[in-house]
């Protein structure tokens, strides 16, 4: 198994007991989840995404990423929510692919569009611009701006295949546009939602255009299909996630802070946090998904933690095996006493900072579980994104909620566009 849970730390909280007492509420939740018979099952196409994603498909994305990337310096994606963190997830954990990706569209601040635009102006630029529903207005802006900027760089064909667009089949504004310059497309399907949507083309097309290698991570995804869609509890690391997380949000701990030792995870968290908070967060319910990357914000938070309020529970990612390797060097004089780790590689400290924290937070009154990952790269990535969804596809079925709509980000739009004057 490449994803493995360690439960030490859990001990006195959350127990076998706890997790057998659901068995029976996560088969249904199963059973809805593969049978399609559950609350949001209009949106359930990531569940089997993986296995039916077209080689061809994926043969000819590799075609496209080759094809862009000999005549540009970088990829400017453009994107909010489920259009842009799993994207961004997977970059930055990667550590980059074979071209630089600038992102768009996630925010509405003219400093950092200008910004952007101005670091940009003398690079060969593409743009893939991603929106399901066509109309969401931080891309629909960005676009508009990042057109205006392609449209004095490049003309008529040019322009044409410099731009691509990723939005559903029929509807929306940007499927227009694009019908009507003649950009290329790719299609998002009807039943997979934003936040499940990093295995179609809105992460497949910016990964292969980044040099992502987008094979792997599709296998990856495959083997988290495989691996977790398997009705035993005590096989299915993705079920007993989602048992854990319930039983302990039923003792109190209301905030479930995902902490990683590894800060290429930063948007792997931020992911996360959109995948568990709008599809658990609603009707008065919902754990609180939070971040932390350590050891950085242990020493800004690690205080909260060790002693505050007691409603948390935390999940670390780690990494057995990161992508590099960096030796601490000796040194001769050895002023600050740290010749002790000399020839260690930085990783075997961190890991021991990562085993004192869980160790340290348990006897703090903190439950926490551990996700190991044996490898940084795509494939395992693509098998975590799939073990999370699948997670909080049974997580959100145990409290009741349709996992799979997200009802309450309409409210801020519709005072936003009163305050703008649009219907
Ligand atoms: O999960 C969601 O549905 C949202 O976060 C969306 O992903 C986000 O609002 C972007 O939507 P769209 O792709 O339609 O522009």
């Amino acid at each position: 198994m490449s994803l493995t849970l360690d439960r030490e730390f859990l001990k006195g909280f959350v127990g076998q007991n706890d997790i057998d007492a659901l068995a029976s509420k996560i088969k249904k939740a199963h059973d809805d989840l593969h049978n399609k018979t559950g609350k949001g099952n209009d949106f359930l196409g990531w569940v089997d995404l993986p296995g039916k994603i077209p080689d061809a498909l994926i043969k000819e994305l590799e075609a496209l990423g080759n094809e862009v990337r000999k005549d540009s310096d970088a990829l400017i994606s453009i994107g909010i929510g489920g259009s842009y963190l799993g994207i961004r997830a997977t970059v930055e954990y990667l550590g980059g692919g074979k071209l630089p990706v600038y992102y768009a569209g996630h925010n509405m601040s003219a400093d950092y569009l200008h910004n952007l635009l101005e670091t940009l102006k003398d690079q060969r630029i593409t743009v893939v611009v991603i929106s399901k529903s066509g109309t969401t207005t931080e891309p629909a802006l960005a676009f508009r701006i990042v057109k205006q900027f392609m449209q004095k760089k490049y003309k008529g064909d040019e322009l044409k295949k410099r731009i691509i667009c990723v939005t559903d089949a029929k509807k929306g504004a940007l499927r227009q546009i694009a019908e009507k310059t003649g950009h290329r497309t790719y299609v998002i399907p009807d039943d997979v939602g934003g936040r499940f949507s990093i295995l179609t083309p809105v992460g497949l097309v910016p990964l292969a255009v980044a040099g992502v290698d987008i094979k792997s991570f599709v296998e990856g995804a495959r083997k988290g299909e495989q691996e977790y869609g398997k009705m035993d509890l005590n096989a299915n690391t993705a079920y007993q996630y989602a048992a854990i997380r319930h039983a302990l949000y039923h003792k109190g701990k209301v905030i479930e802070v995902l902490a990683s030792f590894y800060d290429n995870m930063y948007y792997v968290t931020e992911w996360w946090k959109q995948l568990f908070g709008e599809s658990e967060g609603k009707q008065g319910q919902g754990i609180f998904p939070a971040s932390m990357i350590f050891s950085t914000d242990l020493h800004s938070m690690g205080q909260l933690m060790q002693d505050g309020m007691r409603n948390i529970f935390e999940t670390f990612l780690t990494v057995d095996q990161p992508r590099h390797t960096v030796i601490i060097p000796k040194e001769e004089d050895d002023l600050d006493k740290f010749n002790c780790m000399a020839g260690k590689d930085l990783d075997f400290v961190n890991k021991q900072a990562f085993r004192a924290t869980a160790m340290a937070h348990y006897e703090g009154g903190i439950p926490n579980l551990s996700l190991k990952i044996c490898k940084a790269d795509e494939f395992h990535l693509g098998q975590l994104y799939y073990l999370f969804e699948k997670a909080v596809g049974i997580s959100g079925y145990l409290s009741g909620v349709n996992p799979f709509d997200q009802p309450g980000v309409e409210a801020y739009k519709k005072k936003m566009f009163g305050l703008l004057g649009m219907k």
